[in-house]
């Protein structure tokens, strides 16, 4: 099972943004955190961080042939990324959505995400462990679309 794992903008940066909001670990770490996990859950991961919405998109485009999902935090864009939606919508992948603080809870324009309702989980609030929580969601859902179901109809 091949997952993306896409951060956007200022996540480069995590370990010096608001800690209370954000944590106190850097994306390295929780990438680290996240690879360990997916040895559990037997998931190679493709990691992809940038500032710039046209790289993401480049990346989805080049990398989603052969991937089986996509776990995201696309930062702002998450707010108005309306061509980072579109491109997630042409990759046809099941996407769980991820953010380190609770964005229901802080300014307005943090509530809208353009990415939930195509997304099959959103978390948030957890700080990095929104990350593995999405990873474990992302693959149960994965596996559950690559398990022959056990009720399919026969044809004798
Ligand atoms: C974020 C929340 C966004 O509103 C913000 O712009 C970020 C990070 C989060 O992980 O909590 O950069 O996605």
């Amino acid at each position: 099972m091949k997952i993306l794992v896409i951060n956007g903008p200022n996540l480069n940066m995590l370990g010096t943004r608001d800690k209370t909001h954000y944590g106190r670990l850097t994306l390295e770490e929780i990438n680290e955190m996240l690879l360990n996990k997916a040895k559990e859950l037997e998931a190679e991961l493709v990691f992809f961080q940038s500032n710039h919405e046209g790289e993401i998109i480049d990346f989805i485009q080049d990398q989603s042939t052969g991937a089986h999902g996509i776990l995201i935090n696309a930062g702002a864009l998450t707010h108005y990324g309306y061509s980072l939606r579109d491109s997630l919508i042409d990759a046809r992948l099941p996407i769980v959505e991820v953010h380190l603080s609770d964005v229901n809870t802080r300014e307005e324009f943090r509530k809208i995400s353009v990415m939930s309702d195509i997304a099959v989980d959103s978390i948030s609030g957890l700080k990095e462990k929104s990350y593995l929580v999405g990873l474990e969601a992302l693959a149960s859902h994965i596996r559950s679309l690559l398990t022959p179901r056990k009720n399919s109809i026969k044809i004798f």
